[in-house]
């Protein structure tokens, strides 16, 4: 359980959060109750370009240590992506004072997590993820919602379109951020190399 007020939510003395498993405080942060929207975070990509992007993504799921997210293949994100496989993840709770940042490599996500993470997409984004492009942008409001009414009763049980894609940003660095209405703030940041390293940790002001 993640507990109210200060310190980072696990079980254990506030000197011990330091040998804490990065991904499993993750997963507790993160965690939604029944039936709740997924939690919004800013991913961050390099443009091909070379200057930075943000924009907000849905968090699928925690996996196997990976934090997974999905979108369109046409998408500028998967563009930069293919380029440059590193993303950047921000989430914030403010009302909670707490803050959660990940730094990671990114692999495309394999086919049974794909048509998993299709399914448990509400009905709206199931549809979205069909209807999302440049040709549906482009029309007028009343066109759209014409044409989405009737994609809308023609596919009672959608499947996943050919453009639907996600990633596995596998963690190289875990970032995590609490407020103290009381005191300074504080975090603590988890680093490794490669997935096959231990973690190393320190504590750092907020
Ligand atoms: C609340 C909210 C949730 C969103 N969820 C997603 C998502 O899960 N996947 C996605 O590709 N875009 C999502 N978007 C849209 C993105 O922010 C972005 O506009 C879109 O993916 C195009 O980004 P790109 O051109 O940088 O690739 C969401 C936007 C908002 C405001």
């Amino acid at each position: 359980m993640i507990t109210a007020g200060t310190g980072f939510g696990v079980d254990c003395a506030p000197e011990d959060v330091l040998t804490v498993d990065p991904v499993t405080l993750a997963t507790m942060w993160t965690r939604r109750p029944e039936g709740a929207s997924p939690l919004l975070m800013a991913l961050a990509t390099t443009g091909t370009d070379g200057y930075p992007r943000v924009r907000h993504v849905l968090l699928t799921e925690i996996d196997d240590g990976a934090l997974y997210f999905h979108t369109d293949s046409r998408s500028d994100k998967v563009a930069e992506l293919a380029a440059s496989p590193r993303a950047c993840l921000s989430i914030p709770w403010p009302a909670d004072g707490r803050q959660l940042g990940v730094v990671g490599d990114v692999q495309t996500a394999d086919d049974t997590e794909l048509r998993r993470a299709y399914e448990a997409r509400s009905r709206y984004l199931k549809l979205l993820a069909w209807l999302n492009d440049a040709e549906h942008a482009a029309l007028p409001p009343a066109t759209r919602h014409e044409r989405w009414a009737a994609f809308d009763a023609g596919h009672p049980n959608p499947q996943p379109p050919s453009t639907w894609t996600g990633f596995a940003v596998i963690p190289r660095e875990f970032t995590f951020w609490r407020g103290d209405p009381d005191g300074p703030s504080q975090r603590v940041r988890f680093r490794r190399k490669t997935p096959r390293d231990e973690w190393m940790s320190q504590i750092l002001p907020g």
